[in-house]
């Protein structure tokens, strides 16, 4: 960790990485190279000392949990199944607004008391179904979660749902709601301690460029 830098962590997905940028030139900070064409992964920025660098997602809350990153920007489904020790949640960006649902066939047959589950939100269903006393047995995937429930592989599916296009154009419709998501900043404990006015400044920054893109 160096004192005087901070390091940022961004998930690097097309819809999402193209949002970051653009909330990040709202609060004065560019990239040096086009991150959109470039291979590298670290990033210099036009602000001094800040730097960022490109993760898959589901490793954001990895790097900042081990002070690699300081901070970082990550969906709300993503820190909930990977689990939420070692950093603050301190601004809810306000982008990516999507929800995890259970969701199922439209003309559903009759199910049996113990479902099977198709997700890749493999801790978030089993807190689910913890929390409502049903037990059912649960199956990691990796995409296209809505064939399960048509192939007769799963009987639920708990997933993103944005539009809810993708379900219907598969015959499946939300049913529960789980939780509300979107991109947040996480900042690693320790940074937040040892680097504490860089990152109070930084939060500040950030959440100036939410509020401005919301005016
Ligand atoms: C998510 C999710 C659905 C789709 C829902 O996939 O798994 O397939 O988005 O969006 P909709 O409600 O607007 O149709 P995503 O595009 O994030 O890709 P993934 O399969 O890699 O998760």
């Amino acid at each position: 960790m160096d004192q005087n830098q901070i390091m940022l962590a961004l998930t690097k997905g097309d819809r999402v990485l193209t949002q970051e940028l653009a909330l990040l030139a709202r609060a004065g900070i560019e990239p040096l190279d086009d991150p959109q064409s470039s291979r590298k992964l670290i990033f210099d920025t036009s602000l001094a000392g800040v730097q960022f660098m490109l993760l898959r997602s589901s490793d954001v809350a990895t790097f900042v949990q081990h002070g690699i990153s300081d901070v970082g920007m990550a969906g709300r489904d993503v820190l909930l199944e990977h689990g939420e020790d070692g950093y603050y949640q301190p601004l809810d960006l306000d982008f990516g607004h999507c929800r995890i649902m259970e969701a199922g066939l439209i003309e559903e047959p009759s199910l049996p008391r113990r479902l099977r589950i198709a997700t890749k939100f493999v801790n978030i269903a089993q807190r689910y179904y913890a929390r409502l006393g049903q037990q059912v047995d649960i199956i990691k995937l990796y995409g296209a979660m809505e064939l399960a429930p048509i192939t007769g592989m799963a009987h639920r599916i708990v997933d993103i749902v944005e539009t809810g296009n993708t379900l219907k154009a598969n015959g499946l419709t939300p049913m529960n709601l789980i939780h509300d998501v979107s991109m947040r900043l996480i900042v690693n404990k320790t940074a937040m301690k040892v680097k504490h006015r860089l990152v109070a400044e930084f939060i500040e920054r950030m959440r100036t460029a939410v509020q401005a893109a919301n005016t």
